[in-house]
């Protein structure tokens, strides 16, 4: 599968970046020459999906060590900036914890081997998600209707995607048939995103509504749910974008395998549990700008949270770049 989408370039120094706020009307490029245009274009959304916003994190690091002026403590606090941009998905923490190790105790000048290995976070992001997709098709039978969810293209990682990157690669193979992608209110990734990227990459999309989903599985017309995560707990409890916990419970109640593909840079080994995974309350603009004239009326009361968290005994599989688990999850 080759993938056209990027959602960003390291290029002449500086990280152009896809404003995927813009998207699917304008395709514009933010220029970001400091770690600070950085962390804004992630707490923005305008660069969104757990594993790019890691990799973004990390170029946001390398424009902060190639500075002119750059120091170990000037870095370390762009660092502590980025931490602060997104709280739920774990790759940004785990890229900033190999970047701090990088600026702390690497040896060298410090742009380059911090850039270096900003590169290389992005090259071994692209090679776990064509391992997750080799491995993902393999769990695919002949004609399957799968249905997804968000956007976890190649828009939200550094390679082909997570769970689009099986369905793009069973597409091409032919195995899958139909493609299902739901709206993801409210900011609508699988409406913007994920159907301008099935349209860039030829792959043929049926769109609907969040509240459209135990009707469409009621049908028999899906065969399989592939969805992304942004943080694991070792018991295999799974936070991704809100809306998935409903998702994972109508499978359940229609029989519908429900698999989770995530590189292992998502898992993160120190909690038990999703129970203490943190979860992100966005503005309430992000809901009431979706009917106008709502924002005016007094005692209007917002519940904005980005992600869920599935219990891990609703997931059938998860797809890593280390291979296929299954239950019971222990990681
Ligand atoms: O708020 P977002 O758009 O960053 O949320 C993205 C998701 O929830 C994706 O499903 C997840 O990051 C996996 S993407 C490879």
């Amino acid at each position: 599968v080759k993938d056209i989408v990027q959602p960003f370039v390291w290029r002449g120094g500086e990280l152009c970046i896809l404003d995927q706020r813009k998207l699917p009307g304008r395709e514009t490029w933010i220029r970001a020459r400091d770690a600070e245009t950085v962390a804004r274009a992630i707490e923005t959304l305008a660069v969104r999906g757990a594993p790019a916003i890691g990799i973004a994190a990390g170029y946001g690091v390398a424009l902060a060590a190639l500075h002119s002026r750059a120091t170990t403590d000037s870095v370390l606090r762009a660092i502590e900036r980025l931490r602060r941009t997104r709280p739920t998905g774990y790759n940004l923490f785990h890229i900033l914890d190999v970047m701090t190790q990088m600026v702390t105790m690497g040896r060298g000048n410090l742009g380059a081997r911090v850039l270096k290995r900003a590169q290389q976070c992005h090259a071994e992001d692209v090679r776990a998600c064509l391992a997750m997709a080799r491995y993902g098709v393999s769990l695919l039978k002949n004609d399957e209707r799968v249905l997804t969810y968000c956007n976890t293209g190649a828009l939200a990682t550094g390679g082909i995607g997570t769970a689009l990157g099986v369905i793009k690669l069973g597409f091409s193979r032919g195995i899958v048939r139909e493609v299902f992608a739901c709206e993801t209110r409210p900011v609508a990734q699988g409406a913007r995103l994920t159907v301008w990227e099935c349209a860039k990459s030829g792959i043929p999309v049926t769109l609907l509504c969040d509240n459209m989903v135990a009707a469409l599985l009621q049908t028999g017309r899906v065969t399989r749910i592939f969805v992304g995560a942004d943080r694991i707990a070792r018991n295999g409890d799974t936070s991704n974008k809100i809306g998935t916990l409903q998702l994972a419970l109508m499978a359940k109640r229609f029989a519908i395998p429900f698999h989770v593909a995530a590189p292992t840079t998502t898992f993160d080994k120190r909690l038990r549990t999703g129970k203490a995974i943190p979860i992100e309350e966005r503005t309430p603009d992000e809901i009431l700008k979706g009917v106008p004239g709502l924002a005016r009326l007094k005692g209007v009361r917002v519940w904005n949270p980005a992600f869920d968290v599935t219990p891990g005994c609703l997931v059938t599989s998860y797809i890593t770049e280390k291979g296929i688990k299954h239950p019971p999850f222990l990681f």
